[in-house]
């Protein structure tokens, strides 16, 4: 077992403030943070005769910056047909949507017709009936996903990404010189306890090896060694398509350190893994919209349990986010679901609408099918995978996520030598992001409508792709 101290990024916080605010990128632009933007742009652009592809390889964690920077010009972006003898884009004619390469990254994912057509709605007003109404069911709608119906169980719904559920629970559940066990199954873990970290907390990691995760004996020892205000897990890991046991890890955190709050990463997990958010005493499961649940990005989504707005109502000192502050929004979505019209920030109008007709397609149908879908779609995958001579990042089969497969490239293959190959046959894949071997795989995400609408052929294409592409290729 090794129990390591992430390393702080500093640059991290630059480049999302660049992200967010095009007025922060002048300002940065001139200063020293160029150079390392510029990099990181040049990292996620490619020098292809394609246009851009999911590759990111690694991340600003490894990238060394060299004096020798030149200004960053991006490559022109425009996506043309896939070319004449590839399959026709059977995407386009499976949905009302123009003609696109088919999205098989592990998010966003494809869109069903009638969650994008419920954004393309006049302009309402955010407290006005229609809106209230259709807040207030999506956040009891979002109570049937997460398998919870205690009183005391809390849904939030903001505008924001995955990463906002991180800050919320950073600024409101843990204090300053507090405890967090970070269990580490990828490059989210990294992030999370990076996010902890910035707000003043001891984010302890946890690691397993490449493609496993922390045993059951190791979690109960550090819980064992050290008190924990909060243990973090990543359901699905998305960099390396690792499969978390959250069950199993709470009956142990339960067994040995009762009081010690269990925090569920599931943007890549909520929709297509089993959560039974009261059966099994989670605290916090947060997510967002662009995965399994399958909307557009824009959407931070929480559930919490009655002990963690406990501990947020009796911290010591204030929460460290005004935005991601549950005191601000406790009343709001209290308001919002019982009907009332309420203000704290503006919210994503259009998106909540997306959110309420995904969610009211997810809990038509019983959830234990949803998840069943999920499961056999994957093993498909994973069996195609295997029969290809290929090797899963996730070795052990309890391992490995539904969501997704994280497969390892021949030897001598890097994403850059096949994710264009998949490309022209209107395919997208992305690239590794595990920053030890970013350029040894590929991952390819299986949520959503790809396996839940029978009108899509998405994981066929794919598994024919697999197959020409790497049919000769045994490892
Ligand atoms: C497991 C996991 N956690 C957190 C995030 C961050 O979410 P977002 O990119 O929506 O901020 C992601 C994004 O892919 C993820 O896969």
């Amino acid at each position: 077992m090794s129990v390591l101290l992430s390393p702080l990024l500093p640059t991290l916080a630059a480049l999302r403030a660049t992200r967010l605010c095009p007025a922060a990128s002048g300002v940065l632009a001139s200063s020293r943070a160029k150079p390392r933007l510029s990099l990181i742009s040049r990292h996620l652009d490619q020098k292809l005769p394609l246009p851009a592809l999911n590759t990111p390889f690694s991340t600003e964690r490894n990238v060394s910056v060299e004096p020798d920077d030149v200004e960053y010009k991006p490559v022109q972006r425009t996506y043309s047909a896939p070319e004449q003898n590839a399959p026709r884009d059977l995407a386009a004619a499976m949905s009302a949507q123009a003609p696109h390469p088919t999205v098989l990254i592990p998010g966003p994912i494809e869109f069903d017709d009638a969650v994008l057509q419920s954004m393309s709605t006049y302009a309402e007003s955010h407290v006005g009936p229609g809106f209230v109404k259709v807040f207030g069911e999506t956040l009891t709608l979002l109570r049937q996903l997460f398998q919870t119906k205690a009183s005391s169980s809390q849904p939030f719904l903001l505008a924001g990404s995955g990463t906002l559920g991180w800050d919320f629970v950073a600024s409101n559940l843990i204090e300053r010189g507090e405890n967090a066990l970070v269990l580490h199954t990828g490059y989210f873990a990294d992030s999370f306890a990076a996010c902890l970290q910035t707000y003043g907390a001891n984010a302890t990691q946890l690691k397993a090896p490449i493609g496993e995760r922390p045993s059951l004996e190791e979690i109960e020892q550090a819980l064992k060694e050290r008190d924990y205000k909060v243990l973090t897990v990543t359901h699905v890991d998305t960099s390396t398509g690792v499969l978390s046991d959250i069950k199993a890890v709470t009956e142990v955190v339960r067994k040995v350190s009762p009081n010690t709050l269990v925090i569920v990463d599931g943007v890549c997990s909520v929709g297509c893994e089993e959560i039974a958010f009261d059966e099994w005493d989670l605290d916090v499961v947060l997510t967002a919209s662009q995965k399994a649940i399958g909307c557009p990005p824009g959407l931070s989504i929480l559930m919490l349990s009655g002990r963690a707005l406990e501990a947020a109502k009796t911290r010591a000192t204030p929460p460290a986010s005004y935005y991601a502050s549950i005191q601000n929004w406790l009343p709001i979505m209290q308001n919002y679901e019982a009907g009332k019209p309420s203000y704290f920030a503006t919210p994503a109008t259009q998106l909540v609408r997306a959110l309420h007709t995904s969610l009211t397609q997810i809990t038509s149908k019983p959830l234990a099918d949803r998840f069943a879908v999920h499961r056999a779609a994957s093993q498909r995958v994973k069996t195609a995978v295997s029969e290809l001579g290929l090797q899963q990042l996730a070795t052990e089969k309890e391992n490995q996520s539904n969501a997704m497969t994280a497969i390892r490239l021949p030897q001598g293959l890097t994403p850059p030598d096949v994710l264009p190959k998949f490309f022209q046959k209107g395919l997208v894949f992305a690239g590794g992001l595990h920053k030890e071997i970013a350029s040894q795989y590929i991952r390819f995400g299986h949520m959503g409508v790809t396996v839940t609408d029978p009108k899509r052929d998405d994981i066929d294409r794919a598994l024919s792709a697999l197959k020409e592409v790497f049919e000769g290729v045994k490892k």
